[in-house]
Parts: C-alpha cells; sequence; structure tokens
C-alpha cells in the first residue's frame, strides 16, 4: 500500500511592520474604501529593505521542524516555494539550509510556481516521500513581493504583502494525510501576470481566470479523492481578493464557515498566502482531526494546483 503522507508540523514568519489602506492613500492616488470593496484587504505587512525572503522563509521553517517534534538533522530535502529570492542564485533553500544548521549534503531547491507555488512544494515533497528517498521534507512558501511591486502602480502595489509558512510533511497515519492531487499550468496565458522584475498584471484577465479555475480545480481534486464537494470540512484558498474566494465558494455551494479568508490582515503573499491561513485556521481551531481538508493555489504561469487531505497525524 502508498504511504500516506502528511502534514507534521507548521510554522509562520510575518514582518511587524502593519502597513494599512489609509497608509497607502497617503503616497498613492487610491482610498481605504476602493481597496476594502475590491479585494477585502484591509491591512498587510511589510518587511524592512534590508530582510531577505531567506530570512523570513529560515524563520518559519525553525517553527515548523519544532511543531513537528524534530530537528534539523532529521530534514532530508528542503523546498522553497517563492518568486522573490533573494539573489536568482543560490536558491532561498540553499541559504535557509545553511541558516537552520541543517546538514550540508542535503538537497535543497526553489520552486518556481508563483501563488500555486507552495501546493506545487508539496506535491513534489509527497513523491520523494513515498518513494522512501527521505522521511521528513521541508516546504517553505516565502515571499517578499514589496521588493518586486512598483509602487507607483495604484493597480498592484495595493494587493500584495511579505511573509513566509512552512510545514514538514513526513508519513502519516494509515488513512490520514494526502488523498490526492492536482497540478496543472497554462503558459500561453502567462503574460497577464508577469514580473520582469516589476509586477505587471492585466487584473481583469487574473480574475476572469481565478473564478474559473479555483473552483473547477478544487472539484477535480475531491473527485479524485473519491469525495464530493459537500464532504469538504475546510477549504483554504491562495488568498489573492475576497471577491475571487466569494465567487469560487459560491460555485462549489459551501458555507462560509468552511473557507479560510486572511487576505484581509495580510494581503496576497503568494505562496505563503497557503501555509500562512492553514497557521491561522488551526490557531483558531477551526481544523479537527478527520477533517477534509482541501488546499487550492493559483496564479502565474498561470499556474493552479490543489490538494485533497485528511487532516491528522
Ligand atoms: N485605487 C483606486 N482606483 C484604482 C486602483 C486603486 N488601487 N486600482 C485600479 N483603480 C482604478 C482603475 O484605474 C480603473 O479606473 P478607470 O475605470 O478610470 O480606468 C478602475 O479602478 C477599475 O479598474 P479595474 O482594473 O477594472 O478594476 P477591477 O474591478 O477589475 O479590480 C483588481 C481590480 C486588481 C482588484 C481585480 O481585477 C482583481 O482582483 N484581479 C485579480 C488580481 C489578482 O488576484 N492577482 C493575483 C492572482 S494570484
Amino acid at each position: 500500500m502508498v504511504k500516506r503522507v502528511g502534514i507534521l508540523g507548521i510554522g509562520t514568519y510575518l514582518p511587524e511592520n502593519v502597513v494599512t489602506n489609509h497608509d497607502l492613500a497617503e503616497k498613492l492616488n487610491t482610498s481605504d474604501e476602493w481597496i476594502r470593496s475590491r479585494t477585502g484587504i484591509l491591512e498587510r505587512r511589510n518587511a524592512p529593505i534590508e530582510m531577505l525572503t531567506s530570512e523570513m522563509a529560515t524563520e518559519a521553517g525553525k517553527i515548523a521542524i519544532r511543531d513537528a517534534g524534530l530537528s534539523p538533522k532529521d530534514i532530508g530535502m528542503i523546498l522553497v516555494a517563492t518568486v522573490t529570492p533573494d539573489y536568482a542564485f543560490p536558491s532561498v533553500a540553499s541559504v535557509v539550509q545553511e541558516r537552520l544548521g541543517i546538514p550540508s549534503g542535503t538537497p535543497a531547491m526553489d520552486i518556481s510556481a508563483a501563488c500555486s507555488g507552495f501546493v506545487y512544494g508539496m506535491v513534489t515533497a509527497m513523491h520523494f516521500i513515498q518513494a522512501g528517498s527521505y522521511p521528513y521534507v521541508l516546504v517553505i512558501g516565502a515571499e517578499k513581493f514589496s521588493s518586486i511591486i512598483d509602487w507607483a502602480d495604484r493597480s498592484t502595489a495595493v494587493l500584495f504583502g511579505d511573509g513566509a509558512g512552512a510545514i514538514v510533511l513526513g508519513c502519516v497515519y494509515e488513512d490520514r494525510g494526502i488523498i490526492s492531487f492536482e497540478l496543472g499550468a497554462d503558459g500561453a496565458r502567462g503574460k497577464h501576470l508577469l514580473a520582469d522584475p516589476m509586477v505587471s498584471m492585466s487584473g481583469r484577465e487574473v480574475f476572469k481566470f481565478a473564478v474559473r479555475q479555483m473552483p473547477l480545480t478544487v472539484e477535480s481534486v475531491v473527485q479524485k479523492a473519491g469525495l464530493k464537494n459537500e464532504d469538504i470540512d475546510f477549504l483554504i484558498p491562495h488568498q489573492a481578493n475576497t471577491r475571487i474566494i466569494e465567487t469560487a465558494r459560491e460555485r462549489l455551494a459551501l458555507p462560509e464557515e468552511k473557507v479560510s479568508v486572511t487576505v484581509n490582515r495580510y494581503g496576497n503573499t503568494s505562496a505563503a498566502s497557503i501555509p500562512l491561513s492553514l497557521a491561522y485556521e488551526i490557531q483558531q481551531g477551526t481544523i479537527n482531526d478527520n477533517d477534509i481538508v482541501v488546499l487550492v493555489g493559483f496564479g502565474a504561469g498561470l499556474t493552479w494546483g490543489a490538494v485533497c487531505l485528511r487532516w491528522g497525524k
């Protein structure tokens, strides 16, 4: 029987500096009312200029390893989902290896799939664990979008935030853990959301893609798990915009209390948004042992991805 892989520990890092919509309205031709009504975002965190993505990733990773009851030497592989690495190379994952004291020789690489990156990382880790290559894989989503935002472009500057979230994946008890996954990309539509090096976006196109693709991906991953939409106990969507989440929630016919919303407090943190939301919900006590939890991401590429898992170790 294939080994089931699940989440053994989780950790997050959020920069202290809270930037409100009012703060942005002082610098840009925008308003709290516009941002709130179009995106649902009330505030976001911005890292200090000198703070690197790897520093946020390291802090989140350290907590996740501790939460899993492990030590850095137990980690067999490090995957960091990010599109805002410290440098083109070395990878953030390599920097994290050194900073966390994970032994030299442990494989480390970054995954570039933007807001779907964390799910891509989870699925990659799952396969290495199931193959018996490594017992424990550290998967981190970490972003510093404040460094690639054109602060003069109000249509993108208001959307993004900085932060990091990490999990340790390993084998779990029988029916717990990841049941199914779904990954996809459509390079032909990549032009709608790109960074070269600053973010530029066709907001309408990305919005249309997201409201269509997110429910399709969720339905597909749930079907692959042999379940139905109504079996979902909790949905953790990538946090880009409350209108996108709300439209998808309605299409999936899920009640509000089963869908995580943290974009109001953190903005869109790209690869970090899913682990940040997951950690928030765990802290709130919303996710219980044996729950069917679906994580779903979508973003630049264009890419999408989801995992359906049964919560618990
Ligand atoms: N403050 C005030 N006005 C703004 C603004 C801001 N921050 N940003 C844009 N506007 C203006 C535009 O200039 C435009 O003005 P105009 O009609 O005079 O030309 C007007 O608001 C409408 O712009 P539009 O882009 O059509 O708004 P929208 O309703 O599509 O909302 C987004 C814009 C970006 C919020 C929306 O398209 C969206 O959420 N897209 C998805 C983005 C996303 O999630 N990306 C990441 C995916 S991982």
